[in-house]
């Protein structure tokens, strides 16, 4: 057994199962359930070994989408899905509680050192954090090289990647390395960020301020002069602050499955998080939000939606309501709940209603009270809400994906640090079903 099955031991009371092939017995496996007794896993990885043995031919699961895989074993994140009520813990908080009572460097703090900081502690971290905010020259030269036009989620992708370069030789096994690279991530992620987007629309860039928080200070960046000493608006401060803590972790979605994967080849940590931004840019993971304001504009007036809806349902057409559905929530995704209220707050800032947020809400209804939806557990989803807030903050459409990056570098990084710290340093590498050609001959 692998050490990373060794370690995947919430609750051994499951006894065995056995698999079967053509009736005879293949092998037998333990069963293990997680510390929530929530999900029972069967450990699986002996398989190989043991299928060969018996019937002669190589034994896998396949499973694309993993949707049946459990690829690790983690203390930091719980989500559960189905029943009445979606949950989501941090390191056993549940994010209502935390939403609450916690800002996100507290949020960030408690996924890396797996508990909530004293106060002294946490004002420790968020000043280190300030200190590293700027970038180093070299690498804020890479800019140069984009379009103009570039996506600043492809920016960040490849600054990114690009600190590798100057973060060398770090030793993984030591704490206190990962903790010191844990802080120079969150510094420097935010000032990325604010770079694309300055750099987007040809404006110089606005350095860090040492007096702002972590969320007022990358509106700041992003939207005020150099010469400009006011402080973002504090509702707005206080959404960001949220939308980062609640994209924080997700468990092992598929971005962050990628930073473990990339990770399992003890790979530079820059790189791991690199390739988690490349998997969140898609549209159905974190570009939902862009692509939810983008369906949102498409469909243009309420007169619209019913049109749309039908579209969604036909399965000719390749149409989704985008921020709909989840893959674990079946039910109301508690993200949502949290940023519905929030969007509600920041809504409020502005005297006129921008149509298109009329028309969010009434697509919300609709959809919520039709039986395609209701049938398949199709709420709506955190990127529905959190595009309607941040388009209602004045960010552009196409930060949405970046932001949602910056919220989830906490959890991505945490969740790298974890492989070192549970010491399960196994490489990932899954098999697969070959439909290919049979040998074939060169004749030439
Ligand atoms: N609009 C219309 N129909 C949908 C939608 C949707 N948004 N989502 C799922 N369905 C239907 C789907 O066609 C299928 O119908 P049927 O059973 O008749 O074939 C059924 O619901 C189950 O869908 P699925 O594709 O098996 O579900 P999945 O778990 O593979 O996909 C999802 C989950 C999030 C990719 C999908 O719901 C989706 O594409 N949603 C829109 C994109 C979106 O909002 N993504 C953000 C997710 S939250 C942020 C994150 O964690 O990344």
């Amino acid at each position: 057994m692998s050490s990373e099955s060794d370690s995947a031991s919430g609750n051994n009371d499951y006894g065995k199962a056995k698999l079967f092939v053509n009736d005879k017995l293949v092998s037998e496996f333990d069963v293990v359930s997680d510390s929530m007794g929530s999900e029972i896993a069967i450990l699986g990885s002996s398989l190989r070994a043991d299928g060969i043995k018996n019937i002669g031919s190589p034994l896998s699961f396949y499973d694309p989408g993993y949707s049946s895989v459990a690829s690790c074993s983690s203390d930091i994140t719980y989500v559960k899905g189905d029943g009445d009520k979606g949950l989501l813990f941090y390191r056993g908080f549940p994010i209502e509680d935390l939403a609450d009572s916690c800002d996100f460097m507290g949020v960030s703090y408690l996924l890396f050192y797996g508990d909530l900081p004293e106060k002294a502690s946490l004002e420790e971290f968020g000043d280190d954090i300030k200190q590293y905010m700027i970038l180093d020259e070299q690498i804020a030269d890479f800019l140069n090289g984009y379009r103009r036009d570039a996506h600043p989620i492809t920016i960040m992708h490849g600054i990114t990647a690009a600190l590798s370069s100057l973060y060398i030789d770090i030793d993984a096994n030591d704490f206190s390395k990962r903790e010191q690279i844990f802080k120079r991530v969150l510094a420097k992620m935010p000032t990325i960020a604010a770079m694309a987007y300055k750099y987007n629309v040809g404006k110089p860039f606005v350095p860090p301020r040492t007096d702002l928080s972590y969320a007022a200070n990358f509106l700041n960046m992003m939207f005020s002069s150099s010469l400009d000493e006011s402080e973002p608006n504090p509702v707005f401060v206080k959404a960001l602050d949220k939308i980062f803590s609640l994209h924080a972790d997700h468990e092992q979605n598929a971005s962050t499955s990628t930073v473990r994967m990339v990770g399992s080849t003890q790979a530079n940590p820059f790189s791991c998080l690199a390739s988690g931004i490349a998997a969140l840019s898609g549209p159905i993971h974190g570009g939902a939000n862009e692509a939810c304001l983008s369906m949102l504009e498409e469909i243009g007036d309420v007169a619209n939606i019913d049109k749309y809806i039908a579209k969604a349902k036909d399965k000719e057409d390749s149409f989704r309501l985008m921020g709909f559905g989840h893959r674990v929530y079946r039910n109301y995704d508690p993200r949502a709940k949290i940023m519905r209220s929030i969007c509600h707050e920041v809504l409020e800032q502005h005297e006129d209603i921008d149509p298109i947020f009329e028309l969010a809400l009434k697509l919300e209804e609709i959809a919520l009270n039709d039986e395609y939806f209701i049938e398949r557990n199709l709420y709506p989803n955190i990127d529905f809400y959190s595009g309607i807030t941040l388009r209602a903050m004045g960010i552009p459409t196409n930060m949405f994906t970046t932001i949602f990056a910056l919220g989830r570098m906490p959890g991505w990084f945490s969740q790298w640090s974890e492989i070192y710290e549970k010491g399960s340093s196994k490489i990932c590498r899954p098999r697969q079903i070959y439909t290919g050609n049979l040998q074939k001959n060169i004749n030439l």
